[in-house]
């Protein structure tokens, strides 16, 4: 596949079969780059993630992508990171209640785990990692706030309903995109990407 895309700008694939993700990340590229999905690259695979770092994470997925497409990729692995739980779900966040990744099923076992305790404090950690031809790069981006007793709003999606994050009174599943793009770790972690990119990727 051509590096090019039809619209002229640099083509990347985004290594994730989550739309969610998709429509934040493109919110925050906008026209910059052409972000290619999994679906538009024609790859209908489950990628695993099996590792304990979201780095480690991350890295696989863009490998087992640019293997397939033998295109610049970057993906992202993403943990709620809850200091009353040593750092619990963190990189399993996904699978916290267990291989169904039911999202209802995650909120409902944090809420229990966390009955009773009043330290709510907790982080999103988002890390991605971005192939340019064989040479990785990393960014990080974190957003702290604390876990609520009872969820509310019904945007977004995972743990967003539980989450307030720092300086907003509202959860995730109460904001727009925009508004969760202006607090939000994965949108921390895009904009460095699209710094370097915007710096380095003429070069390559
Ligand atoms: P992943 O492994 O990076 O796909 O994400 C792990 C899990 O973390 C997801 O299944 C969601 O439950 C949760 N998660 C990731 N990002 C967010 C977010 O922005 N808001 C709420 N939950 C998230």
């Amino acid at each position: 596949m051509d590096k090019i895309g039809s619209k002229g700008f640099m083509k990347l694939v985004f290594a994730t079969n989550n739309q969610h993700k998709v429509e934040e990340i493109r919110k925050v590229v906008g026209n910059q780059f052409e972000i290619i999905t999994l679906f538009e690259a024609g790859i209908n695979i489950d990628i695993e993630e099996p590792h304990n770092t979201l780095h480690e994470n991350a890295s696989e997925k863009c490998a087992v992508i640019h293997r397939l497409t033998g295109l610049d990729v970057f993906s992202e692995d993403t943990g709620l990171e809850v200091e009353a739980l040593n750092g619990e779900p963190g990189v399993k966040s996904a699978r916290y209640a267990g291989e169904g990744r039911d999202f209802q099923a995650n909120i409902d076992k944090l809420i229990h785990n966390l009955e009773g305790i009043t330290n709510r404090k907790a982080r999103f950690r988002t890390v991605i990692s971005l192939l340019l031809g064989r040479q990785e790069y990393l960014f990080e981006g974190i957003c702290n706030g604390q876990i609520i007793k009872e969820q509310k709003g019904l945007k977004g999606f995972g743990y967003d309903p539980v989450f307030v994050p720092d300086g907003s009174n509202k959860t995730f599943a109460e904001m727009s995109l925009d508004e969760k793009n202006v607090l939000s770790h994965r949108k921390k972690a895009v904009a460095q990407l699209l710094d370097f990119l915007s710096a380095n990727a003429q070069n390559n």
